[in-house]
C-alpha cells in the first residue's frame, strides 16, 4: 500500500512514518508537510540520505530498505496544487498534520482555523478526486470538551472549549460530512495525550524534562489539579494502524492511554525520575479556558483487537532518558528565535490573566 502521510515531520507523525514502514515492509509512504517550527527533518534523519560519517543510518538503510520507501514533499495542506501532486498514486491517507498546542491557538487562532479546517478541507477534496481506499482523520479527545466524570464515548457531543479543540472538532465534522455526503472511505481516531521521543519542547511533559535538564522552573498552570490521559506515542501509533486496517467507515475510534493523572502528580513522578527538588515547579496563572480533565472509554477500538503495549512508568522512564540522551535534538529548537519569541508571548499573558 502507498500512503500518505501528512505531518509527518512532526511528533507523532514522524513516529508513525518510522514504526509503518519498519512493521509494513509492502508498504512506502509520501510523507506532505510543510515543516513549520514544529517539523523537524531531524525527526526522521535516519531515513533520510546519510550525510558523510552517519554510518549508522546508512546501516538503517541497508538492512531493511525503509529510506527507498520513504519521500517527503514540503508543501501546504491548504494548498490544492501540493496536495493534488502528493495524493496522486495513493491508495490510503493519514491525516496528522495541524497546528496541535492549545496555548498558541489562544494566542493566534487564524492559523488553527486555516491549516487544521481548511487544510483537512482541501485533503477531503482530493481524496474524493484520488479514490483513496481508506482516510484517516487524526483527531483528539479536547473535541469532547471537558469532562468532570465519567468518560468520553464516541457518540458524545462535541464540546471544544479552546480555538486549537474548536478547529478539531470542526475538522471531524467535515470528515463525517464527507462520508455521508460522498462516501468517502474515512474513520475518525481521538488520542489522549501522547508523550514520547521528538515532542516539541514547549508541550507539558518534554517542557519539564528539557527545563530541569538545564536547571530551570517547570510554569505549573493555576491549581495543578487537572487531569489527563497519558498514551505513549507508540500505542498511539498502534492504534492508528489498526483502525487504518480495521476501522469502520464513517466511525470514530477512542485511543487512549494507561496513566490518568493530575498535572501536580505527572510533575511528581518525573521529579522522582530525574531527581529534582520542589523549587523547580513554579506556579503560575491558569491557561486561560483550561479543560478540567480529559477521559477516554477506549472500548471500540478494544473490540477492534486494541491492547496496550506499553507500561506507563517505564515509558516515562524510557522518555525521560531520551531527552537526556538527546540534547543535540531538543537543545537547537528551545535556542530558536520562534521559540523564543513564543514564550515571551506567552509569559506576557499569562501575567496579565
Ligand atoms: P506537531 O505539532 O508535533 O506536528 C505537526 C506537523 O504538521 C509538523 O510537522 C508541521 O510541520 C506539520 N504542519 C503544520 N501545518 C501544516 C500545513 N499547513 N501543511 C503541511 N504540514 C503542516 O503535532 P503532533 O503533536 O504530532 O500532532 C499530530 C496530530 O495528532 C495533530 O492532528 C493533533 O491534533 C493530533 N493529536 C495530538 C495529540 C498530542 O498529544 N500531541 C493527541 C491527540 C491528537
Ligand atoms: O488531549 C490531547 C491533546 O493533548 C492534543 O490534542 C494536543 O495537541 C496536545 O498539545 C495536548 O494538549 P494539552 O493542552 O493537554 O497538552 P499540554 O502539553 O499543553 O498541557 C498538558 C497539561 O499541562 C495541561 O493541563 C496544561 C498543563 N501545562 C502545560 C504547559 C505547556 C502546564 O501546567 N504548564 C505548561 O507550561
Amino acid at each position: 500500500m502507498r500512503l500518505l502521510v501528512t505531518g509527518g515531520l512532526g511528533f507523532i507523525g514522524s513516529n508513525f512514518v518510522r514504526h509503518h514502514l519498519g512493521s509494513y515492509p509492502g508498504d512506502s509512504i509520501v510523507n506532505l508537510d510543510l515543516c513549520t517550527y514544529a517539523g523537524n527533518p531531524a525527526n526522521l534523519a535516519d531515513l533520510a540520505p546519510p550525510a558523510a560519517g552517519h554510518s549508522a543510518a546508512g546501516a538503517v538503510r541497508k538492512e531493511n530498505g525503509i529510506a527507498r520507501r520513504y519521500r517527503w514533499i514540503r508543501g501546504d495542506i491548504a494548498d490544492p496544487e501540493a496536495v493534488d501532486k502528493a495524493m496522486a498514486g495513493c491508495d490510503a491517507v493519514v491525516h496528522f498534520a495541524a497546528e496541535s498546542h492549545v496555548d498558541r491557538s489562544i494566542l493566534e487562532p487564524g492559523v488553527f482555523l486555516r491549516t487544521n479546517v481548511i487544510g483537512t478541507q482541501v485533503l477531503l477534496d482530493a481524496a474524493l478526486k484520488h479514490r483513496v481506499r481508506r482516510f484517516v482523520h487524526v483527531s483528539t479527545d479536547e473535541v469532547y470538551g471537558s469532562v468532570e466524570k465519567g468518560l468520553s464515548r464516541e457518540g458524545d457531543p462535541l464540546e471544544p472549549n479552546s480555538p486549537y479543540a474548536a478547529s478539531k472538532a470542526a475538522s471531524d465534522l467535515l470528515v463525517r460530512s464527507y462520508v455521508v455526503t460522498f462516501g468517502l472511505p474515512a474513520v475518525i481516531t481521538r488520542a489522549s495525550n501522547n508523550f514520547g521521543p521528538f515532542q516539541f519542547p514547549e508541550k507539558a511533559l518534554p517542557l519539564m524534562i528539557t527545563n530541569w535538564m538545564e536547571s530551570r522552573p517547570f510554569p505549573l498552570y493555576g491549581d495543578g489539579l487537572n487531569v489527563r490521559d497519558w498514551v505513549y506515542v507508540l500505542d498511539h501509533v498502534r492504534g492508528i494502524e489498526l483502525v487504518l486496517r480495521k476501522g469502520r467507515v464513517g466511525e470514530a475510534y477512542n485511543i487512549g492511554g494507561t496513566c490518568s493523572s493530575t498535572n501536580r502528580e505527572l510533575v511528581a513522578r518525573v521529579r522522582d525520575i530525574m531527581g529534582i527538588g520542589p523549587e523547580l515547579v513554579r506556579p503560575v496563572p491558569d491557561r486561560p479556558g483550561h479543560d478540567r480533565r480529559y477521559a477516554l472509554d477506549c472500548s471500540k477500538l478494544k473490540k477492534l483487537g486494541f491492547r496496550h503495549k506499553y507500561r506507563f512508568a517505564d515509558a516515562l522512564a524510557k522518555t525521560v532518558e531520551w531527552y537526556g540522551m538527546h540534547p543535540e535534538w531538543w537543545r537547537p529548537l528551545k535556542g530558536r528565535k520562534g521559540y523564543q519569541g513564543y514564550y515571551k508571548k506567552q509569559y506576557r499573558t499569562l501575567a496579565k490573566s
